[in-house]
């Protein structure tokens, strides 16, 4: 049994974290002969049981199609994924149910966003303002919108501990910005961008603010009328619920005044061959059949992490991250990439003379599942001038004792490499 070191001045945490990993059967495995430690929830997140037993429960008693049928499974599997609905607008303490919209993740709601504001709002000579630590889903969509309408993207530096740069922001907001988007998190750097303060530096010029929560759902709360985002995207699978499922939030005004991005069924109100007529919101950006037994999956998910209660989610991880830095500081060849004062969940670094990709094989053979790569941010590599770096991420389930494993899975890596 590992001893795990507590941080002198450290709160004892009422947080009964052996309790809570029970509810995560995939954890309590060993690979390559060794308990499993998964450190990879950057990447995705593991299901507690009752998500498990929901979509279990889906498509053994209620699958069938929503908004279509008069039966009775219709009926019930229309309501399971309106009240899915219901639990994503409380998560993120939407008022009206019609500004949340279903797509596959936050990817899908970035693109949504950019094919049908951005082709409305932006023009020849526009543009776009996106900082230095974006995931690739909030870069390459807009690239492809600036492409098409002769806009520029504009790109808000970082410094050296991964904070957005926010003089250089208020210096590039200007009457040619139709929008800005950001990350609410960083997953390459785990830095928590001052999303309010820019968000009202753009509302201050009219520019509406795209937020990227994918990082940020699952380690702390989100109220999007407290931050008056004009949108807000997540994955269901960085938040503990199902793959192919995420939310789009938009205000209605907004969304009122966007074309669909999808044609299809159940996304209109009627179809002739001279004319179709659009449906009311959210519908409108719903074509075809959704991913349902996700859509319920996800709203039991959300359910599970606020009877966890996410301010204290968030006091545990906040403590088990600045355990995690001071012990991976103290590593001999180690460093950190991404040291902002205001982080979550996320341990990037490098160790010296060896390549991500090897630290990651070794930490494997130890049972430890971390992720080594560009992690889908290559201009944030580029900016801190590593190819690749080796990412620990955490979820609420994760303990000392696994980040002291990590470190012991680093000496390992220094004895191999020398
Ligand atoms: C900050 C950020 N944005 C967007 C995404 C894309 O999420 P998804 O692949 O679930 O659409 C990710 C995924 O890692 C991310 O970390």
């Amino acid at each position: 049994m590992r001893m795990s070191r507590v941080m002198p001045g450290a709160p004892e945490l009422s947080w009964d974290v052996e309790r809570i990993r029970k509810d995560f059967p995939i954890l309590h495995q060993v690979v390559h002969g060794k308990p499993l430690v998964y450190l990879d929830n950057a990447a995705t997140t593991q299901k507690p049981q009752p998500v498990l037993d929901a979509l279990r429960a889906y498509y053994t008693a209620d699958n069938a199609n929503v908004h279509r049928g008069v039966h009775l499974l219709s009926e019930r599997a229309t309501e399971a994924y309106e009240a899915a609905r219901t639990r994503v607008r409380r998560f993120l303490n939407v008022a009206d149910p019609r500004e949340i919209v279903f797509v596959r993740g936050a990817t899908e709601g970035i693109n949504l966003v950019a094919r049908t504001y951005g082709r409305q709002a932006v023009g020849p000579g526009d543009e776009i303002l996106i900082t230095g630590l974006e995931h690739h889903s909030n870069i390459v969509p807009w690239q492809m919108l600036c492409d098409d309408q002769g806009a520029a993207l504009r790109v808000v530096p970082i410094n050296d501990s991964g904070e957005v740069d926010l003089e250089a922001y208020d210096r590039l907001l200007s009457d040619r910005t139709r929008l800005v988007a950001v990350a609410h998190v960083s997953n390459a750097l785990g830095t928590i961008v001052p999303i309010g303060r820019m968000i009202e530096a753009a509302h201050r010029r009219g520019i509406p603010v795209l937020v990227d929560g994918a990082q940020a759902v699952a380690h702390m709360s989100v109220d999007v009328q407290a931050l008056d985002c004009d949108f807000y995207v997540f994955s269901g699978h960085k938040v503990f619920g199902p793959t192919g499922i995420g939310a789009l939030y938009g205000k209605s005004e907004l969304l009122e005044r966007m074309p669909p991005f999808h044609g299809g069924g159940d996304m209109i109100k009627s179809v002739s061959f001279e004319k179709t007529v659009y449906n009311d919101l959210p519908y409108k950006f719903e074509a075809g059949t959704p991913d349902i037994a996700g859509a319920i999956g996800l709203g039991v998910a959300l359910e599970y992490l606020e009877a966890l209660g996410r301010d204290r989610v968030e006091a545990y991880e906040r403590e088990l991250l600045a355990y995690g830095t001071e012990r991976l500081s103290s590593c001999p060849g180690v460093r950190l990439i991404g040291t902002a004062r205001e982080k979550a969940g996320v341990l990037s670094f490098v160790v010296d003379g060896v390549h991500a990709h090897d630290v990651g094989t070794i930490l494997d053979r130890e049972g430890i599942a971390v992720r080594a790569g560009h992690h889908c941010a290559m201009p944030v590599m580029a900016r801190f001038g590593v190819a690749a770096t080796t990412r620990a991420s955490l979820a609420f389930y994760n303990t000392r004792e696994e980040l002291d494993a990590l470190v012991d899975g680093l000496e390992k890596v220094r004895e191999i490499f020398g």
